[in-house]
């Protein structure tokens, strides 16, 4: 009798034999099979083998034979043990590496068109089946979701629900809250139903309760694959770890530290659109791409000292910033974000060559790649210096978070592993740069609408004496402050959020709910799984809030506020730009001083005139609300004219 751990040993070997040699000579064949024998039968026919053969194996001299079961398309496998021992009671782990012989048949066309047909008829079969069971659960659950009751548009398509019309139409949110009030539902891909809500005592229960209102398994491991494991795609203990670990490096010290790196580039894009204007006395210049650069530099630098070097029109092309420029910035960006929320609800499209499905994968291992080659010199830079009390010469924020967790005080449990550590570089890229961008563009595009703020504006920026002022000196400018209030609330960059309910809740409204039949309903039952539509800049322009002229640009609002806002659980300035609860916004003073740096190097320097005044409307992508000129296509960006200012004149 072969003992069972000799056996095993020889069965998993016999399985990656054949496997390889298998794929290696016949794709089609193994496709096949799959399909003849089953998947399970198939992998488990070595184990057959292994069980009716070698287990009763007779020794012999001779060459041993397997008939290949279940799989007519394969004659046999001749399994060769030319030195197997003899004698009743031999161990196989003596017998050397046995050789595996495929035999094929050969087929007539005939016989090949039945078996693609045997192929394919039943995975469109199983994929049917798989499509009907999960249309049947999602129309079951709408069926009989408690909010059934609760009005809102139609879905157009069952696949694409009201997703497709969401994309096209940014503003069709707005339009859909004057026929339906506040509180509706729509639905979302596979027209799964998203209740939408500015109700604030709905809100504020949703991110006081952070235990039963969370993003999305489907969003967390659609994040997971494409940014590794950082803090936008964990949740509960993970989250809390990570934050701790990661909020010393966004305090206000530490932001402190940064601001020379905010104005040093803003200081350089500058000087670049100075040298455009200087020709003709002023330049068209579309700002939005231009901010995006300077962005883009100073997140690298500041948050993990790396340099893109995007403002330097003459350097090479940079592979970290193609790789996210790949994955977030494409022109297909939509299509790829629609394609991965699609597989995040239904996983089995993971299985589908989908677009940009390569191009992520390539793009995510370069981050990777570099990502981990960041953290490795850092670590090295940390250690070299170690003895020195402050960061030495490095400040930015992984640096800091590294230091923080290499510290021997931070007990393992809490520790941040390295797959963690390198996760954060791209989240820090994604949440980081992009937003403050088209914060200042927003900010600029107000600015060179309302000519009388901007003169404010710069005759209180002109009252510093220095190019290079500190975080002290921006945030004592008040109506530079009141400026960049107005922007984040008017034009908040993330213009809406998401959550789901992971169990069934009560979630009570400050305005009752009266539903198209006339019921009133002064709270809402949420069903486990259901989703949340947070919107937010609907919620910062609300004008039951914020008064008649809410959607109106006027800083001046902000020297007395409504109580009423005092009701929005806002992180910052009773806004919701930078979200609430535990998932706030972990750079918001971070954004703010960088704003800061950067109106208040461009407004000194320039008069900003608007080109297209009534034409700017805004594009939706991934969350974020970009400026376009509606006549020039949704990538056209923000053009201004920008003059040299001239304080003699
Ligand atoms: C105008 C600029 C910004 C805006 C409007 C903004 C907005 C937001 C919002 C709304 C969230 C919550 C999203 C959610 O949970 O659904 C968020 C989270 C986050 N933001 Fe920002 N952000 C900005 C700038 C930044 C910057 C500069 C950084 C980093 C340098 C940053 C890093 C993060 C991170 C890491 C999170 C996830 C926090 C967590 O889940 O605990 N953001 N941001």
């Amino acid at each position: 009798m072969i003992n069972t751990r000799a056996a095993l040993r020889l069965t998993a070997w016999f399985r990656r034999n054949l496997r390889t040699k298998l794929q290696s000579r016949d794709v089609y064949t193994v496709i096949h099979c799959q399909y003849k024998a089953s998947l399970l039968a198939w992998l488990s026919l070595p184990i057959r083998l292994a069980q009716e053969h070698v287990y009763n194996l007779v020794p012999t001299e001779s060459p041993y034979e397997a008939a290949a079961v279940g799989c007519p398309y394969i004659s046999s496998f001749t399994f060769l043990s030319p030195q197997c021992p003899s004698g009743p009671r031999h161990d196989v782990r003596a017998m050397s590496v046995p050789e595996i012989k495929l035999e094929r048949r050969a087929y007539s066309p005939r016989q090949t068109g039945t078996m693609i047909l045997e192929v394919l008829l039943p995975i469109a079969a199983t994929l049917l089946c798989y499509f009907i069971f999960h249309a049947s659960q999602i129309l079951y659950r709408n069926l009989t979701s408690p909010l059934r009751f609760v009005g809102g548009p139609k879905s157009p398509s069952f696949l694409l629900g009201n997703f497709k019309e969401m994309g096209d139409d940014p503003y069709l949110t707005e339009k859909w809250r004057a026929q339906f009030g506040g509180t509706f539902r729509f639905h979302n891909l596979f027209s799964m139903s998203e209740l939408h809500t500015t109700d604030l005592k709905a809100i504020n229960h949703i991110v006081s309760k952070p235990s039963i209102y969370q993003k999305a398994p489907s969003l967390l491991a659609a994040t997971e694959i494409m940014l590794g494991r950082g803090i936008l795609a964990v949740e509960n203990e993970n989250h809390r770890r990570q934050r701790r670990a990661l909020n010393p490096a966004f305090g206000l010290p530490q932001v402190r530290l940064l601001t020379g790196i905010f104005i040093e580039k803003s200081v350089q894009l500058r000087d670049i659109w100075a040298a455009q204007a200087a020709q003709d006395g002023a330049a068209r210049i579309e700002v939005t791409s231009w901010l995006r650069r300077m962005t883009l530099d100073v997140i690298g630098q500041a948050a993990f000292n790396y340099h893109f070097n995007a403002l330097d029109t003459g350097s090479k092309p940079n592979e970290l910033n193609d790789a996210f420029t790949a994955l977030f910035h494409s022109p297909h960006a939509t299509r790829y974000a629609g394609f991965r929320a699609a597989q995040g609800i239904a996983p089995i499209l993971k299985l589908v060559p989908g677009p940009g499905k390569k191009l992520v994968h390539a793009a995510r291992q370069t981050m990777l790649r570099i990502g981990q080659q960041i953290v490795n010199r850092s670590i090295a830079e940390i250690k070299a210096s170690e003895g020195e009390k402050d960061l030495g010469k490095n400040r930015d924020l992984l640096s800091t978070l590294l230091k923080a967790n290499l510290s021997a005080s931070i007990p393992d449990s809490q520790r941040l592993d390295d797959a963690e550590v390198v996760g954060q570089i791209p989240a820090f890229f994604l949440a980081g740069h992009e937003t403050t961008s088209l914060a200042t563009s927003w900010a600029l595009h107000a600015l060179s609408t309302n000519p009388a703020a901007q003169r404010k504006l710069r005759e209180e920026l002109l009252t510093i004496s220095t190019d290079n002022p500190t975080m002290d000196e921006l945030n004592s400018l008040l109506y530079l402050e009141t400026v960049v209030r107005e922007t984040m609330r008017v034009h908040a960059p993330v213009v809406n959020t998401e959550r789901m309910a992971v169990e069934d809740d009560i979630m009570p409204l400050a305005k009752p709910y009266v539903d198209p039949q006339g019921n009133s309903h002064d709270s809402l039952p949420i069903p486990k799984g259901q989703r949340i539509h947070i919107p937010i800049v609907a919620i910062n322009t609300d004008k039951e809030i914020w008064g008649e002229d809410a959607s109106e640009f006027r800083p001046e609002r902000w020297e007395k506020v409504p109580d009423s806002v005092s009701a929005i659980p806002g992180v910052w300035a009773n806004l919701l730009t930078f979200f609430a609860g535990p998932h706030n916004c972990i750079g918001f003073r971070f954004s703010l001083v960088e704003i800061k740096a950067l109106l208040f190097t461009l407004i000194r320097a320039f008069e900003f005139e608007a080109v297209a005044k009534d034409d700017i409307v805004r594009v939706t992508v991934n969350f974020l609300q970009r400026p376009a000129v509606q006549a020039e296509g949704p990538c056209s960006g923000l053009p201004l004219i920008v003059k040299p200012y001239n304080a003699q004149l």
